[in-house]
């Protein structure tokens, strides 16, 4: 039977609205909607898509959220060959580099180069049929890559069509670029990743390349990755004349390419820049670890040719690296929140492109056997633009014999605890529950940002707190008194006013921070944010059992097991008790609980706050409005009916202005709720 029609439009529709806000947000930066109503909107395309599978098809926006695991990729062959770079370090090789094409070509002239940055991340090739994406694979050995379509999908910055834009996409074309994960995001991801007790990436390259070839192309969806467009593989004849027309074109299809590509029409343009491309390199917000120096003309391209798998006609000029030697001084173990050891290398302090590095994680055990390092040895450091040292490899030649190999210690070094590898892990944990080093680092979580966000609250203060015995876990935070904090270093009657009046306004968390707040292995923000919207109550979640939990989204078997196990425990028992005694309520369960309020000015209106309220915190009125009836948003678009603005309300104030939508000051909306 023939689908009725109003779905098709509504599917139609569905598709140019989540397309839309997808640019807005990942394009733009400038998102209009909340998460909350894209994912209804994305949420209510899978469910027709299922229901009506005859209206699916391969570029629809679903395919963003990745599919169900594949056993392991498919094989696939690339219509071309991926070649690979020829190198240069010096500027003598690169002016070399071009003395070289001159003689080959018997030209007197100069040859015109377009640069680009090179991209540190994993190169991928995207086939698309008539502007559709058909398929994405890894470089492989040049030939043969993975199929890895179902990944590439969830890359926001790749285009699943282009079939509409201009120039017409041609029947057949591969583009060839890089994914990447920028700086910013990488560094979240792993904080998210520690705090959440999995092992964090050593570096944003090897994150890229780890999240892209995941069978599972749904944990591929939550990982922040970007794509850079460089190049193209086949493609019709005649399509293009220069380097530069295929950069101009991708970006017209849009694709994303680097703003720092550039057409340059001598060798001298090249060399400058290739300086001026390092002097910008730790601003920028991925990682390159040099330039791409790229004939223009297609025709000369043609002539150049081919040399053992690398173009004549393209150059990787790398810059210097942030490297040096220096000698490990010893080799400590850290003790984290979920009682991991990290061993750390202590190193003679080395200025490395301008930044002073004296340590380095080695991550584990099997990361210190593989790379054979010992206390005493010298070894080779590198810095990836800003980002956490890493111990390249030991210079072997430098070795005296007093070198002494590493071993993890069996007992804790916070606490004497039994310290103990499971199988299968590559992680040593202390087993004592009660160990110091996971009692302060799960306090120190519970007061951070992602969860109760409690200001003033630091390290220093939570050791103390623990060390004078006045707090055994993050519930007892909520019974201190202004006599216990008085006589702790740095506090003073501001300083304890302070922090008494930021744990007090800690009472009222969203769910999700409260439950990413609790700490619980392998639950992050995002997972968090997941069982919060499922079960609603923390009530609910400890009363799950493995069953109901892996019904969540992105709540596999191993999930459901830690969070069973970790509400069946004691001391979590104990600390969710301490918890409700002292008012700790996650807003939605109060909510609940509150009573309605009627309200004509505030029922079924949206409301946006910006700048600060000094009555209230945001987040009480919010609550304040949704008990009338009334709805909040995060961002001014056209169906937000009042915008209240606060001291030093920004953007959305101007916006809400040009809108015309009206602007409520804190005062009036005092009244308003007062009514
Ligand atoms: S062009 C025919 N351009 O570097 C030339 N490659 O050895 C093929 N890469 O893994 C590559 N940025 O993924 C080209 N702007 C850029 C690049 C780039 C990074 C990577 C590429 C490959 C390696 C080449």
């Amino acid at each position: 039977m023939a689908v009725d029609e109003k779905i098709i439009k509504r599917v139609e529709e569905l598709r140019a609205l989540i397309e839309y806000h997808n640019r807005r947000y990942y394009q733009l930066d400038d998102p209009e909607i909340s998460d909350a109503e894209y994912d209804r909107l994305l949420a209510e395309l899978i469910r027709l898509e299922e229901s009506y599978p005859e209206l699916a098809t391969p570029d629809s926006p679903t395919h963003r959220v990745g599919a169900p695991p594949l056993e392991k990729f498919a094989s696939f062959s690339h219509l071309s060959p991926m070649l690979s770079l020829a190198n240069a370090f010096t500027e003598e090789e690169i002016i070399e580099f071009d003395h070289r094409l001159r003689r080959f070509l018997g030209s007197g002239e100069s040859i015109t180069y377009c640069g680009e940055p090179k991209f540190d991340g994993t190169a991928i090739n995207l086939v698309y049929r008539h502007g559709i994406l058909e398929v994405g694979a890894t470089r492989g050995d040049g030939f043969n890559g993975e199929n890895v379509t179902a990944n590439v999908k969830t890359i926001p910055s790749i285009p699943l069509s282009f079939a509409h834009k201009y120039p017409k996409p041609p029947d057949l074309i591969e583009i060839r670029g890089e994914v990447v994960m920028k700086t910013e995001a990488f560094k979240r991801l792993n904080r998210k990743r520690e705090e959440a007790g999995e092992p964090p990436f050593a570096n944003p390259r090897n994150a890229a390349a780890g999240s892209l070839r995941q069978l599972d192309s749904r944990i591929t969806a939550k990982r922040p990755l970007d794509f850079f467009a460089y190049g193209v593989g086949v493609f019709p004849e005649g399509l293009f004349n220069t380097h530069w027309d295929i950069i101009t074109t991708l970006k017209e299809w849009g694709f994303q390419v680097s703003e720092h590509c550039r057409r340059l029409a001598t060798i001298n343009e090249a060399l400058e820049y290739y300086r001026s491309i390092n002097s910008v390199r730790d601003t920028l917000p991925y990682e390159i670890d040099g330039i791409v120096l790229k004939v223009d003309p297609l025709f000369l391209q043609e002539r150049l040719g081919t040399i053992s798998r690398s173009p004549r006609w393209a150059l990787a000029c790398k810059f210097p690296a942030h490297q040096e030697t220096t000698v490990i001084e010893d080799i400590i173990v850290q003790v984290g929140r979920t009682g991991i050891l990290t061993p750390v290398a202590i190193m003679r302090p080395v200025n490395i492109g301008g930044v002073t590095v004296s340590r380095a994680t080695l991550h584990n055990q099997d990361e210190i056997d593989r790379k054979d390092i010992r206390i005493g040895d010298t070894v080779l450091v590198q810095r990836a633009g800003d980002v956490i040292p890493e111990v390249v490899k030991v210079i072997e030649g430098r070795r005296t014999g007093k070198e002494k190999p590493f071993h993890m210690p069996s007992n804790c070094p916070e606490c004497g605890g039994e310290v103990i590898r499971e199988e299968g892990e590559a992680a040593h944990r202390c087993m004592n529950p009660t160990c110091p080093a996971k009692v302060k680092g799960a306090i120190i979580h519970f007061a951070s940002r992602g969860g109760l966000d409690i200001e003033g609250l630091g390290e220093k203060l939570v050791n103390q707190l623990v060390e004078k015995g006045l707090i055994k876990d993050a519930g007892d935070l909520f019974f201190l008194r202004r006599e216990e904090l008085l006589p702790l270093e740095r506090m003073a009657d501001k300083s304890v006013d302070n922090l008494l009046s930021a744990i007090n306004r800690a009472k009222h968390p969203s769910l999700a921070r409260l439950i990413n707040a609790l700490g619980i292995p392998l639950v992050g923000e995002t997972t968090a944010r997941t069982l919060a919207e499922h079960f609603g109550s923390l009530e609910a979640i400890e009363k799950a059992d493995i069953e109901e939990l892996t019904q969540v989204p992105d709540v596999g078997a191993e999930v459901a097991k830690e969070i069973k196990e970790f509400f069946a425990q004691p001391k979590t028992k104990d600390l969710i008790a301490k918890l409700r005694k002292a008012g700790v309520i996650a807003e939605g369960e109060e909510r609940k609980k509150e009573e309605l309020i009627a309200s004509p000015f505030f029922a079924g209106k949206t409301f946006v706050f910006t700048g600060a309220l000094s009555f209230m915190t945001r987040e009480e009125a919010k609550r304040e409005v949704e008990k009338r009836g009334g709805k909040t948003a995060d961002y001014v678009s056209r169906r937000a009916d009042y915008v209240v603005a606060g001291e030093g309300a920004g953007s959305k104030l101007i916006k809400a202005q040009q809108m015309n939508i009206t602007i409520l000051t804190e005062e009036e909306f005092r009244r308003r709720l007062e009514e």
